[in-house]
């Protein structure tokens, strides 16, 4: 594989102090190999999903999130079940983000990871299952497997901070991260065909 610098976007579906899918995002940055570099956008500065604002142009932090997810190489998504689908504030900020009104969606062929952990045994199972038929829409390529599913949460967070404490999961998530680097390659590699054509060379 080849090991430029390989750039992850890490958004996390909760905005809770001690939030463990933001605890996820933290451990991505800290586990990520040295050839990767791996940076969070805060969904807290994503307003809801409203068309009439949307109407008169996207608002600068839906803009700017649009832009980096546009030129980051994956997109990682952490975020918790909710009533066996996702949190409304993940919902709303792709809302934002999987529409082409003002410009084409940035979601669109773009690698995603999926990372939840749930308090029992189902780990987000059933939520990974809405986000991925929502990430259908533009369609993103989201990673079939390895799947990262993190079941009883308490026994691997830190409650008061949210951070991952528990080492097999942060050494899940470090080779969860470099499957998602080479789920990236293996789909550039028959786009770079299709543009240069299967006779050239
Ligand atoms: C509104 C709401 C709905 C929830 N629904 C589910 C659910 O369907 N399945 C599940 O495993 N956990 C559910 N939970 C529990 C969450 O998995 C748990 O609170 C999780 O830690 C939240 O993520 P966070 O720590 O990042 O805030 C729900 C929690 C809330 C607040």
């Amino acid at each position: 594989m080849n090991h430029r610098d390989f750039r992850i976007l890490g958004l996390a579906g909760s905005l809770r102090r001690a939030s463990f899918h933001r605890g996820v995002v933290r451990a991505a940055h800290e586990v990520a190999p040295k050839w990767m570099s791996f940076e969070g956008f805060d969904l807290a500065r994503i307003p809801y999903f409203n068309q009439d604002i949307e109407d008169q142009g996207n608002p600068e932090p839906v803009k700017e999130l649009r832009e980096k997810i546009r030129a980051f190489d994956a997109v990682l998504i952490a975020t918790p079940e909710y009533d066996y689908a996702v949190p409304g504030v993940l919902a709303s900020a792709l809302d934002w983000c999987l529409r082409s009104r003002h410009d084409p969606t940035p979601f669109r062929h773009k690698p995603v990871g999926i990372v939840g952990a749930s308090p029992g045994g189902g780990g987000t199972a059933r939520g990974q299952m809405v986000l991925r038929q929502i990430l259908l829409h533009p369609p993103a390529y989201v990673i079939p497997e390895p799947q990262m599913l993190i079941p009883f949460s308490a026994q691997k967070f830190d409650a008061e901070t949210g951070d991952l404490m528990d080492e097999d999961t942060r050494e899940r998530l470090r080779r969860f991260l470099s499957a998602l680097a080479q789920w990236t390659h293996r789909l550039e590699e028959p786009m770079k065909t299709d543009r240069d054509g299967p006779m050239s060379g």
